[in-house]
């Protein structure tokens, strides 16, 4: 059973106008969101989607998740062995969190025939026959390398990426300013939340490091060479106004985290939690991050774990002060893609895995308490990093 209610659905009360009357009335109190959604006014005359429904569309949200992995950074012309170990899993949900393929590109037409060459990798080709997929993007499946809202071509590629990723005509996931997707997997007592915010679409421009003229590669090699951690080339935007998500978008995912759900995956294609890695993360828009860990304190989520990739090395991060509850940012990336310079991270919590890899959750919901374990396995299938939780630690605190 499909649990998505389509914003059709209340629109048949439209034809009788005492009706609608008395609603609008009965509703008042209850926000004038709910009136405007049994008004059947268009989301673009209402602003924003009418009271949150509980998931976005999919054909897997009846399926009880035991065996979820996730994973990033694919480069469509390279070999993709990864795939053998993931499908050896027999997940019941494979999450791509973006970069999933390098189209770097304003030609459309390139753009589609790189999604074709991801299509005709054996590897994936099995996984989208076995196994549930949803699907957010990076920079480079957006369009261009560290690309955010001015990249001309989003709306374009916003079309392609629904496309390949095959979202229903109809879903309201096609109506919005992004492709960010929730969806709520499981039976009540199990659901799962798959967050999927898009960092991308109405991105304020990055800031670069000063670096006092020198150009960054240059200096880059010179902090190697002194055996110093590399730093990417951003810094914390000083912009009260600067933000990854867009003001509508936020609202979006404010309303998500009212939605009753055990555990709640948070995928976001930049790392949550690392600070400061120079590179594109939450950290560069402090009031974001700051926004999110007060939107979990406000609304009470419990079951956050946040998954992350864009790196191109895997980690854990935890941050356990200032926030609702201790946190944890399972970093994954990449598919394909390695990278081996090391990279400041005040927040680590593990050794960094520098070879391609995926990510994964595993829980156990038999029992009193539910039990989480998650980690890290290489394209090899040799288990790199493995951590367990009880869900009741991710709980705000009294
Ligand atoms: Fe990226």
């Amino acid at each position: 059973m499909n649990k998505w209610r389509s914003p059709g659905t209340t629109r048949r009360h439209d034809h009788d106008p005492a009706r609608r009357r008395l609603l609008e009335q009965a509703l008042a109190l209850a926000g004038t969101a709910a009136v405007a959604a049994l008004a059947g006014l268009p989301p673009s005359a209402r602003g924003e989607e009418s009271a949150a429904p509980v998931s976005d569309p999919h054909p897997a949200l009846d399926r009880r998740l035991s065996r979820i992995a996730f994973g990033c950074c694919a480069e469509q012309d390279r070999p993709q062995p990864v795939w053998g170990p993931v499908l050896a899993r027999r997940n019941d949900l494979f999450i791509f969190l973006g970069d999933n393929i390098y189209a770097d590109t304003r030609d459309m037409t390139v753009m589609r025939a790189k999604y074709a060459k991801l299509a005709a990798q054996p590897g994936f080709r099995r996984l989208r026959e076995t196994t549930p997929l949803v699907a957010m993007w990076d920079d480079h499946d957006f369009g261009e390398n560290d690309a955010g809202g001015a990249y001309p071509m989003k709306e374009e590629s916003r079309q392609i990426f629904l496309d390949f990723w095959a979202e229903p005509a109809g879903s309201p996931r096609r109506e919005r300013d992004g492709v960010y997707a929730s969806y709520v997997f499981g039976p009540p007592g199990a659901r799962v939340q798959v967050l999927l915010p898009d960092l991308r679409f109405n991105r304020t421009a990055m800031t670069p490091m000063a670096l006092q003229g020198a150009e960054y590669q240059a200096w880059g090699r010179g902090q190697v060479a002194a055996g110093r951690p590399l730093p990417g080339p951003y810094q914390r935007n000083p912009d009260r106004a600067a933000t990854m998500l867009g003001e509508r978008q936020w609202a979006w995912l404010e309303r998500q985290f009212e939605v009753p759900a055990e555990l709640r995956l948070f995928g976001s294609s930049v790392q949550v939690l690392a600070d400061f890695t120079g590179w594109e993360a939450w950290a560069n828009f402090a009031r974001d991050q700051d926004r999110l860990f007060d939107v979990i304190r406000r609304k009470r989520a419990n079951g956050v774990l946040f998954l992350s990739g864009d790196m191109h090395y895997a980690e854990l991060s935890k941050l356990d002060v200032n926030v609702p509850y201790p946190l944890w940012d399972l970093t994954s990336s990449g598919l394909t893609e390695e990278w081996r310079v090391a990279t400041p991270n005040a927040n680590r919590a593990s050794e960094i895995v520098p070879d391609a890899n995926f990510g994964w959750i595993d829980i156990d919901w038999r029992g009193e308490a539910t039990t989480l374990a998650f980690g890290i396995t290489d394209a090899t299938g040799r288990e790199r990093l493995r951590w367990t939780l009880p869900l009741a630690e991710l709980a705000v605190r009294a």
